[in-house]
């Protein structure tokens, strides 16, 4: 999809990245959003199901995560443009720099959605909070700080 234009209070730059890490992704995630336009802008945990979906050998690194209710996602947004340095948001507030905006636009566009954990299926996640295209790529988990404590 082609990108929009710049509004004349934007900023974009020559994008000099090298090879400074190597990511793997380690699965994806299954939404019912198929466009950047259809996401909601910051997920709601009341929102619909979703499934996070490990990718072998991933899936064998699960154990114990039933024990909690809030997962972080760290997602690779692979449809956002990474050369902008300015955005001119349209819900407001003027110009900012990138760093100042959880944009998905951004130089490395990591996202990070704190979700429900609804369900273990196996390599299967269920969970609800999230505001990712279906099949976005996915880098890592990490549990929530409120752990369930059993009994
Ligand atoms: C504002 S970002 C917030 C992401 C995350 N909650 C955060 O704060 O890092 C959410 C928006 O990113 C866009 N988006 C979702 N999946 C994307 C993808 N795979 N690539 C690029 N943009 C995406 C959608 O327009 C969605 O509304």
């Amino acid at each position: 999809m082609p990108e929009k234009p710049l509004k004349p209070t934007e900023r974009a730059t020559q994008v000099p990245l090298g090879a400074d890490a190597t990511l793997g992704f380690i699965g994806h995630v299954e939404t019912p959003w198929k466009t950047r336009a259809d996401c909601p802008k910051q997920g709601r945990l009341d929102g619909p199901d979703c499934a996070v979906v490990l990718r072998s050998p991933w899936d064998g690194a699960l154990q114990g995560i039933e024990r909690f209710e809030m997962l972080e996602l760290y997602l690779w947004f692979h449809l956002a443009r990474r050369d902008l340095l300015v955005i001119d948001p349209s819900h407001g507030g003027g110009p900012r720099g990138v760093f100042a905006l959880r944009s998905p636009v951004r130089p490395n566009p990591v996202a990070l959605s704190t979700v429900r954990l609804v369900a273990v299926q196996g390599a299967r996640l269920i969970v609800r909070g999230l505001e990712a295209v279906d099949g976005t790529p996915l880098l890592d988990i990490k549990p929530g700080r409120c752990p369930h404590t059993p009994g």
